[in-house]
């Protein structure tokens, strides 16, 4: 059992990594004095896979965990899911003191965070997240938010869990296109800060989730850079912007197929490739290293299933997004793999050279 800690300001909270550590998350919970009535929040997927496992072992070992399942996917990120939460956990009477673990991906994460950032004005917070996204990324950081019609986690709050517990051998159940979606992340954090990342999985094609070794040293490095940045800027005031590398691009790409056919992390490896294109343009980036970054992202992306874009929808969407229509754009780019600058310049003419490069590339 791996131990990693997010250090923030007055405090700090661990990350366990591991595989096939699930029987130890009890002893984990009473060593964080989590006291022995919890609800655990999971979507109807994950809970036909995991629950009853977790159950059981919390059981054994003296806790009293209520359960809320709720259908899968990003649509249950809404106030009319949070509402029917709170009426729940008030049924079950959790109290102030008491705790809600949050077993699952990314959605789950997000939605249960919130619901205990703000019910009884917050309590405890336990992240079990399941999915290669929500262990490298989503879980670690704080943040917790739902969805608005007008946009994506308009409404939330910077809360931080007591711990979080990621058990790597989940991923052996992970559909393929999600394992693909995390990597987008993972590979992310190597281009901006941990060279190894990319030494690991560059000469191999998307390993199945069963290649535990594998993705337990792809969790580790990932967690590791992200609890970094966290550290450094937990307010998101300049530095975390690092992680959005690949995210202005990418996040366009996802709005201009109105969030349907590629998933985020798809968008994402995408967006990294076009970013990265951005930087050896201006002459940044060393070429080799722009190419290191292309072969990898054309591997991992072989399996992506939506390749064709439409350049001016992809720019509006960037625009209306940074509410700053024909001004320049800031964003980290890399200036070497493992090291990135903030430049404060991108024109409207290097956003559209870079997606007229990944038309090219992808076509
Ligand atoms: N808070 C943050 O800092 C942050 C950062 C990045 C992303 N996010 C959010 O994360 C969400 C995406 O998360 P995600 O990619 O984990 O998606 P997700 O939570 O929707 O999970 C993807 C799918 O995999 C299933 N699943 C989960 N674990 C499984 C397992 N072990 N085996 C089989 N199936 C499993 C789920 O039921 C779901 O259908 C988005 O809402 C995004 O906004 C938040």
């Amino acid at each position: 059992l791996r131990r990693i800690i997010v250090k923030v300001r007055d405090g700090g909270y661990p990350i366990y990594i591991g595989s096939g550590i699930l029987e130890k998350f009890p002893a984990v919970c009473e060593k964080h004095g989590i006291r022995s009535h919890v609800v655990i929040i999971t979507d109807r997927i994950v809970a036909g896979i995991y629950l009853d496992g977790l159950v059981g072992i919390m059981r054994d070992a003296g806790f009293r965990p209520d359960v809320i399942i709720i259908p899968p996917g990003e649509s249950q990120k809404s106030i009319s899911r949070v509402a029917r939460i709170y009426t729940e956990l008030i049924k079950m009477k959790l109290r102030r003191d008491e705790t809600i673990i949050a077993l699952g991906g990314g959605v789950i994460g997000d939605l249960a965070g919130f619901v205990a950032a703000t019910y009884l004005r917050g309590v405890n917070l336990v992240y079990v997240p399941t999915t290669l996204l929500a262990q490298v990324d989503s879980s670690i950081g704080g943040k917790v938010a739902i969805n608005h019609k007008f946009g994506k986690n308009l409404i939330g709050a910077f809360y931080r869990p007591v711990f979080i517990f990621s058990d790597i051998e989940t991923l052996k159940t992970l559909p393929r296109r999600e394992l693909i979606c995390g990597l987008g992340e993972v590979v992310k954090y190597g281009i901006i800060m941990k060279k190894d990342i990319l030494d690991i999985i560059e000469d191999r094609d998307v390993p199945s989730g069963d290649n535990l070794k594998i993705y337990r040293k792809l969790v580790e490095h990932s967690a590791n850079v992200k609890s970094y940045v966290v550290s450094r800027d937990e307010r998101e005031r300049k530095y975390r912007m690092i992680l959005n590398f690949g995210h202005t691009i990418g996040h366009g790409i996802e709005a201009s197929l109105n969030y349907k056919k590629l998933k985020h992390g798809e968008a994402i490896l995408i967006g990294i490739l076009a970013e990265s294109f951005i930087s050896v343009k201006r002459g940044v980036l060393p070429k080799v290293d722009f190419e290191r970054i292309k072969k990898i992202i054309l591997k991992i992306s072989k399996e992506i299933p939506h390749k064709e874009f439409d350049k001016n929808s992809i720019l509006k969407h960037i625009y209306l997004d940074k509410k700053i229509m024909n001004q320049r754009l800031n964003m980290f780019l890399p200036v070497r793999i493992g090291m990135m600058r903030f430049f404060d310049d991108i024109s409207f003419r290097e956003l559209s050279m870079a997606i007229d490069y990944i038309k090219e590339v992808f076509f």
